[in-house]
């Protein structure tokens, strides 16, 4: 269906950025560039908006189990982004936390990418 595809394909575009975007403001704050982040955090910020936005036309294009155990998990790995980035830029961040967040990045974004590509 095109408009799906239009749907699927900014989806993709949006969720990849957002990725770039997660990794940068996370470079930065380990660099000490404290207000180049915040200003990426707060882009990064609407790009969630993007991703899920078009994550729920799609959801609505396409009703079934599978696109909504997608969307959870994916809601959950945005949430750990939020999270990590922003325990990051409040120093809040210690070992043991960061531990549990990033075991929790890595098991929701294979889920989102299994469920995105394979189910
Ligand atoms: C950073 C977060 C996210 C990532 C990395 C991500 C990743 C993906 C990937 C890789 C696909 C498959 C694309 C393709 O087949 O070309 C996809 C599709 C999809 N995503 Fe996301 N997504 C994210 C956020 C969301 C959110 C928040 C929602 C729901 C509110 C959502 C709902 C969907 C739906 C419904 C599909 C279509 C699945 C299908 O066609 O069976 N996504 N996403």
């Amino acid at each position: 269906m095109f408009q799906y595809d239009v749907f699927l394909h900014s989806h993709d575009l949006f969720w990849f950025i957002t990725l770039i975007l997660f990794a940068l403001v996370l470079v930065f704050l380990k660099s000490g560039l404290i207000k180049p982040a915040k200003v990426l955090q707060m882009i990064l910020r609407f790009l969630y908006i993007l991703v899920f936005g078009t994550g729920l036309v799609l959801i609505a294009m396409n009703l079934w189990w599978g696109s909504i155990v997608k969307g959870v998990l994916a809601f959950w790995l945005i949430y750990v982004m939020e999270m990590i980035s922003t325990r990051m830029s409040k120093k809040e961040l210690t070992p043991w936390t960061s531990f549990i967040l990033w075991i929790q990045f890595f098991v929701s974004f294979v889920a989102v990418i299994y469920f995105g590509y394979f189910i």
